[in-house]
């Protein structure tokens, strides 16, 4: 069965009140429920950190697995730490945003953590982790 990491970051614990207007009304557990329901066949790792030391950790446990999918938060705007953890995994990665991060301030259009994955999504609101999940295990299977 694939194994596949599914990592957020800091703030993202609190989705379902955290500016609904944007994020929209699902928790991270709602979020959970979906891509676990989309993916029967598929061995999950779910996982979300406030503290960036602790995503390093979990980006080096996923360097066995068939794929990741990462929502950064805020740290994907200055995060070299995070840059360096992903860039040495040798499985496909992909970026996910919820929100169209380029249609917002000057300062979430920039990613550092972009040029150590494969893919990145933004905008797509939680269809965005449906669509990464899909890619990295077709990507695996390359
Ligand atoms: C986000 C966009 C980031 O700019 C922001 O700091 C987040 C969430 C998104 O999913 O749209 O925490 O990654």
């Amino acid at each position: 069965m694939p194994r596949v990491f599914v990592l957020n970051g800091v703030n993202l614990g609190t989705l379902g009140t955290r500016r609904p207007e944007v994020y929209g009304t699902m928790t991270l557990d709602d979020i959970e429920r979906l891509i676990r329901a989309e993916f029967p066949d598929l061995d999950f790792e779910f996982r979300q950190t406030d503290f960036e030391g602790e995503m390093v950790g979990f980006i080096r446990e996923a360097a066995d697995s068939d794929g990741l999918v990462v929502n950064a938060g805020a740290w994907t705007h200055y995060s070299y730490a995070l840059h360096d953890a992903l860039e040495t995994l040798d499985i496909p990665k992909v970026e996910v945003h919820i929100s169209n991060v380029h249609r917002r301030e000057q300062w979430r259009r920039h990613s550092v953590i972009s040029p150590s994955v494969d893919a990145v999504i933004a905008g797509m609101g939680v269809y965005g982790y449906i669509a990464a999940v899909r890619f990295v295990v077709e990507r695996s299977g390359d």
